[in-house]
Parts: structure tokens; sequence; C-alpha cells
């Protein structure tokens, strides 16, 4: 029995090393994402997915299916020493002139200064929902995870399960809520020296390239889209992803009561992240917005 079980065992090894050897690339990234931009400036190193970026390029990855609604979490550590002039995005986007967008976009910096995680919103193609905070650690260090969820009730941007910014589904009001359209999920690292760091007075230096920002893993919970759902079969996907009883398909715990809002404890973190870390929000910009944007009151 013990012999049987030895040579199963090389059996297993054996395919394995057949499969290595054929060069066959086996990244536990491949079932969720495929590269979009610049393939040979994405490095897979065993656990590890890296973008790139240096004189010649950018990169980017995008989730293989669309979803509506659900929690994606990247674990990420960012561009280490002189990040200057870089931004490394995580963010879901449908498609389209009225698209709708949820950003973590992350402004790097010189040497020893700090990283800002700037977030924003499109809805129906409108942007202009920018808010900025620093980290209470060093991003760069270690990885961290950055977490969207995405419900009918709200939009909560999430650090190591810190909520750093809700957007409520404020319909009630008239206010717009990305309701109905799917949306993939995807990552980019490109230069932005013209506006990323102090507003684009600090140039990327590239004697510093390659900037390197690396993927330990990446979940995606979701609705997922059917590909074949064109405009006439996207109101039954839907239907079938929004469901009116909350979590009535179980699987779905994304949209069940409890992820309506925030707990208790939640709101706690948030209103500490905001306090101590936010350093721009749109909400509070007269120069830029004479009139409050609508949705930034109760
Ligand atoms: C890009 O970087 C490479 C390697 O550092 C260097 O050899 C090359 O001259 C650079 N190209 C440009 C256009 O700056
Ligand atoms: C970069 O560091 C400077 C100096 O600490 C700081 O003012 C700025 O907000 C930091 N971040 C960006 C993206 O400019």
């Amino acid at each position: 029995m013990e012999v049987r079980n030895a040579c199963a065992c090389w059996l297993v090894l054996l395919f394995w090393v057949a499969v290595a050897a054929t060069g066959v690339r086996c990244s536990k990234f491949d079932d969720l994402v495929q590269p979009s931009w610049a393939t040979d400036h994405i490095i897979y190193e065993g656990e590890l997915l890296k973008l790139k970026l240096d004189n010649s390029s950018g990169a980017g990855f995008a989730s293989k299916s669309k979803y509506l609604y659900g929690k994606v979490t990247a674990e990420l550590k960012l561009v280490e020493g002189d990040s200057a002039g870089t931004v490394t995005a995580f963010y879901m986007s449908s498609d389209g002139v009225t698209h709708n967008e949820f950003d973590f976009e992350f402004l790097g910096n010189r040497t020893g200064e700090p990283y800002l995680v700037q977030t924003n919103l499109y809805i129906n193609g409108l942007g202009n929902r920018e808010q900025r905070m620093d980290l209470w650690f060093d991003p760069t260090a270690d990885f961290h995870a950055y977490s969207i969820l995405w419900n009918p009730r709200q939009v909560v941007f999430l650090v190591d399960d810190t909520p750093v910014r809700v957007f409520s589904n404020k319909e009630k009001h008239g206010i717009a809520f990305p309701r109905d359209q799917p949306m993939g999920v995807y990552s980019s690292i490109w230069n932005a020296d013209d506006w990323a760091t102090e507003g684009g007075r600090v140039k990327t230096d590239w004697s510093h390239a390659p900037f390197l920002a690396t993927f330990r893993s990446l979940r995606i919970d979701g609705c997922e889209w059917a590909p074949s759902a064109d405009a006439a079969g996207g109101a039954a996907e839907v239907q079938r992803c929004s469901a009116s009883e909350w979590g009535k398909e179980g699987r779905y715990w994304w949209k069940e009561k409890e992820m309506e809002a925030l707990s208790l404890h939640q709101s706690h973190q948030l209103i500490w992240a905001r306090a101590n870390h936010m350093v721009y929000d749109y909400c509070n910009d007269p120069g830029r917005f004479p009139t409050q944007p609508p949705e930034c009151g109760k």
C-alpha cells in the first residue's frame, strides 16, 4: 500500500515536471485575469505577479469576466524607493461613454515621502469625485489588502478591511448610483509625472527604473455576467444579479443584509481613518465646486 502511494506521488511529480518543462505558465492569476497591455512588462514570479514600468512602457491586466456587484481584493506591495511620477491603479470599470468606475490610484513619491491613495468614482461617465489619503503604514514595505465592495446599497473602499470611503445609494434624493452595468477588474502602472506627485512638480527619475508594483493575491467574489448577454440579455442579467430579496441566492454574500451598511465598528474605523489620514476631499473644495456636490450632503 505504501509503495503504491509512493508511486502515485512520483507520477504526480513527474506530471508537474513535464508541465514545467513544456513551459506551460501556471499562475494562480491566470484563472481570473489576463494581460491587457504590454505583456512583456508583466512578470510572473512564483506566487507573485509584477507590473513593470520603465522608459518604454507601463503594463496592465484585466479580469476575463465582468461582474455586477461583488467584492474584489488585491494584495499589493507598491513601488519601493523612488516612485515619484508613477501611478499604480486597481479599479473596476464598465465600458462606454456612460461608464461607471471605482478607482484606487496609488500616487508615488520620492524615497521616504508618503504615497497617497486617491479614490474616485465615475457614474454615468462623470468622475471628479477625488479623495486622497495617506496611509497608517508604509505600503512599499509589505503587502496590504485593498478592496472594493459593491452592492445595490453602497460602494465601499477598504484598506486592510478598514473602510476608508463609502458611497451610499441616494437614488431617493435623485442621485445616480451604479446599478446596471457589469464591471471588469483592472490594474495598471504608468507614468503620470504631469500630475501625480506634488501636483506634477516632481518628475519620474528614470535612472531608478524599472518601477515594480507586486501583487500577491487577487480575489474576485461577484455575480459573473454571462459573456453572451447582449443589450437585450443584459436586463435578465441585471435581474439575476440584483434580485430584490437580499441574499436570495445565498452565495451572493456581498448583498446580504449586513452588507447594506457599515457595522458600528466599521463606522468607527471609517471616522478614524478619515480624521487622521484624509488629505483632500472634493466634497470640501469650494474653489472647484462652489456648490457642494449633492452626494456629499446628508
Ligand atoms: C531607456 O532605459 C534604458 C535602460 O536604462 C536606456 O539604455 C535607454 O537609453 C533609455 N531610453 C530612453 C529613450 O531614454
Ligand atoms: C509626497 O510627499 C510630499 C512631501 O512629504 C507631500 O506633500 C505629498 O503629498 C506626497 N504625495 C504626493 C503624491 O505628492
